[in-house]
């Protein structure tokens, strides 16, 4: 089924209700996906991206319903990932010397990925553009680690149409296709989560695409992403977002994050957030068990968060593996402008502040010396220092 979004595009792409993962397990999917791909139909016909490789075969034969394959002049592969090139083996197959426009890097990948078949590339960069007849053109700009070396958008003159591949996507599965029909609430709550868990890590490049963009005066009346919703009503709202995001953003709230092995970790933990809420009743408080969580939805909310409180027990000298391998992916993600301390039970040796701390510190938050150290179960003489760790923290 062609979907007409705009003039002569059209949405042919594959909604993906069932994904419940992306990434390998890396990326909880909680309210579906889609892969968005788009074919233009001036002058020329240009097929823009394709699905992930799954769905490839039905992404053949849904353009081969509606269309002559032959009929197809070029291919823009706006990025090499797998869930946007997957289909390309199955359409090269059929009309194997389409032409394929995209970046450099992305021959790399995609030959990395489906090996060299003799495709017919054209490398293009930023401001190439090619004509697509009655008056429109394509124009290409480099989206360079936002979020692979190969990305890349393409704008469509005269539709004023932005095809910015990962860009301003969210894994969220809307039948309706565009922002205005969508769930305001659940769709701003994917967007963040998405730009938290794939684009943060690339915040300062973005921020530098976004004052390009800004540069090239573009009119932008659609913003036709890759996954989730078209922004078509006030399409520039989410650029505006980004740009708020990629920003060191923060909230007023607090996050405590934690794993317990026999709850003394859990008093703590819940005894800190109790003072917060004291100590500043407006700031949000939210406390996470990592192992009951999902770590993507926690990456959120630490993103929100002004703070962070991090605690585990100490086990054979070091800190639960939950708690370990979630620091891991928050360094990974490269936060900014945030606050930690930590705290955490122990039995004997009693490592696991001062692990705590020092992985928080090369996650890039500026951690606090106040932390909560409990020898077995917390006493009400161990909470003693919460006042403190709490006044600080929120300083
Ligand atoms: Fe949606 Fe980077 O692929």
């Amino acid at each position: 089924m062609f979907r007409k979004i705009k003039g002569n595009v059209s949405w042919v792409g594959y909604i993906d209700w069932e994904l419940e993962t992306f990434h390998g397990d890396d990326y909880s999917i909680m309210n579906g996906s889609s892969q968005n791909a788009y074919l233009i139909e001036e002058e020329k016909t240009v097929l823009i991206d394709t699905v992930w490789t799954p769905h490839r075969f039905d992404f053949v034969e849904n353009l081969k319903e509606n269309i002559d394959l032959n009929k197809i002049d070029f291919i823009v592969a706006n990025h090499g990932e797998c869930d946007h090139s997957g289909a390309l083996t199955a359409i090269m197959a059929e009309i194997p010397d389409t032409p394929i426009y995209c970046s450099a890097a992305a021959v790399k990948s995609l030959e990395g990925q489906y090996g060299k078949r003799g495709w017919n590339f054209n490398v293009v960069k930023t401001g190439d553009s090619v004509d697509i007849g009655n008056g429109k053109k394509l124009v290409f700009v480099d989206m360079k680690m936002l979020h692979w070396p190969d990305s890349m958008a393409t704008y469509m003159t005269g539709d004023n149409i932005l095809f910015s591949n990962d860009a301003f996507g969210q894994h969220f599965a809307v039948s309706e296709l565009y922002n205005d029909m969508a769930d305001q609430c659940l769709l701003y709550k994917e967007a963040m989560k998405y730009f938290v868990n794939i684009l943060n890590p690339f915040a300062a490049i973005l921020s530098k695409k976004l004052e390009e963009l800004g540069g090239m005066n573009l009119q932008i009346d659609m913003i036709a992403p890759s996954h989730g919703v078209i922004w078509r009503d006030n399409p520039v709202q989410i650029v505006e977002k980004y740009a708020e995001w990629a920003a060191a953003y923060q909230e007023d709230q607090v996050s405590v994050v934690y794993d317990t092995m026999w709850e003394g970790t859990a008093k703590i933990a819940h005894r800190i957030a109790e003072e917060i809420r004291e100590q500043s009743p407006d700031t949000v408080v939210k406390v996470f068990s990592i192992s009951k969580s999902d770590k993507n939805e926690v990456m959120t909310e630490v993103f929100k968060s002004k703070a962070i409180v991090v605690g585990s027990p100490t086990v054979s000298n070091s800190i639960l593996s939950s708690v370990a391998g979630w620091l891991e992916f928050l360094k990974q993600l490269k936060f900014k402008n945030k606050k930690a301390a930590a705290f955490g039970c122990y039995g004997w040796s009693g490592e696991s502040v001062k692990i705590l701390q020092e992985k928080l510190k090369d996650a890039g938050f500026e951690v606090i010396d106040d932390n909560i150290k409990s020898m077995w179960n917390p006493e009400e003489a161990d909470y003693a220092a919460v006042p403190e760790l709490v006044k600080n923290l929120l300083a």
